[in-house]
């Protein structure tokens, strides 16, 4: 029987807001599968790490591609193997089990003990995709005609589903998902985002690089607003550069690992080109602390 005692609270390496925790917790509670949207770099595909850690639970990651139909996610009939062994091996051939492989959600199902199962970006996929897995994920089984087998879930997988919402998914799958928007992260809880992957990030230079960062985003004319991932990997661009937290009110250094499009490369410099005329440099960007 499942425990329903366990509870998600976030992990050392992971921060995640109240509403997520219940979202989880009630996807968890529900069986239901968890669907996450959000803004790239904001921790959707981590969360399901930080789910599986946090629940003491192992993960099984299914990436999804454009060409990624439903049924490899179930298994796999290797006729090209079977063929090969006919021909060359001295295998028995004509036991199909040995060439069935399981695909990720028919490992869940297989898993001794209940696993969490992550399938990332499924709006890469076509249309048809979430919909042919509505039956499996509902009842839990499937079967394998080329063996007359039926495979059934050992243990009900907790399930995470990512999207970035570049295809809208059907209305019956969607009746089926918890459904949680991760919200952009405010400058308190991004401090403490910060803080898990930079423990001994001098304070003021965080002041100064969130400060800069929220000024940043506030930029209504942006093409792609820079992310949490983005804002990670410029903390430690400032740090391995040397940058004193008195520069990056002044230069706004390394603008290329925030800022992704020309447009908005000339946008900013703009910006700080028209503003820098009546700002001291170290006030440039307004303290959000
Ligand atoms: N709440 C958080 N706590 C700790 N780290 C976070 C959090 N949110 C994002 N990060 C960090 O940001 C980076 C990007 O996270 P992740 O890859 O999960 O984002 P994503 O939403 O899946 O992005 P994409 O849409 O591009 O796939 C990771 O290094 C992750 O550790
Ligand atoms: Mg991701």
């Amino acid at each position: 029987m499942q425990d329903h005692k366990i509870s998600f609270t976030g992990t050392e390496d992971y921060i995640a807001s109240k509403e997520l925790q219940n979202s989880v917790n009630v996807a968890v509670a529900l069986g239901r599968p968890l669907l996450i949207k959000g803004e790239p770099g904001t921790g959707k595909t981590m969360l399901a790490q930080s789910i599986a850690d946090g629940l003491g639970k192992k993960l099984l990651i299914w990436n999804i591609k454009s060409t990624t139909k439903a049924k490899d996610g179930l298994y796999i009939y290797d006729t090209v193997q079977r063929l090969y062994d006919s021909q060359f091996g001295d295998h028995d051939v004509s036991d199909i089990r040995h060439y069935i492989k399981m695909g990720r959600l028919g490992e869940a199902f297989l898993a001794s003990v209940q696993v969490v199962l992550l399938i990332d970006e499924i709006d890469k996929a076509d249309l048809e995709f979430p919909n042919d897995l509505l039956w499996e994920l509902d009842v839990m089984n499937f079967n394998i005609p080329e063996t007359g087998e039926t495979v059934h879930a050992r243990h009900r997988p907790i399930v995470v589903i990512t999207s970035n919402a570049e295809k809208e998914l059907p209305d019956a799958f969607l009746r089926r998902c918890i459904f949680h928007y991760i919200a952009f992260p405010d400058a308190a809880m991004m401090s403490d985002i910060i803080a898990v992957h930079y423990p001994d990030l001098e304070q003021k230079l965080l002041d100064e690089a969130l400060a800069a960062f929220y000024w940043l985003r506030g930029i209504g004319s942006l093409q792609k607003k820079p992310s949490t991932s983005e804002l990670l990997d410029w903390v430690q661009a400032l740090t391995v550069g040397g940058i004193s937290p008195e520069q990056i009110g002044e230069e706004l250094p390394f603008l290329g690992v925030l800022l992704k499009k020309d447009h908005d490369f000339t946008t900013v410099l703009q910006r700080l080109h028209n503003e820098g005329a009546q700002a001291k440099p170290a006030s440039r960007f307004p303290h959000l602390r």
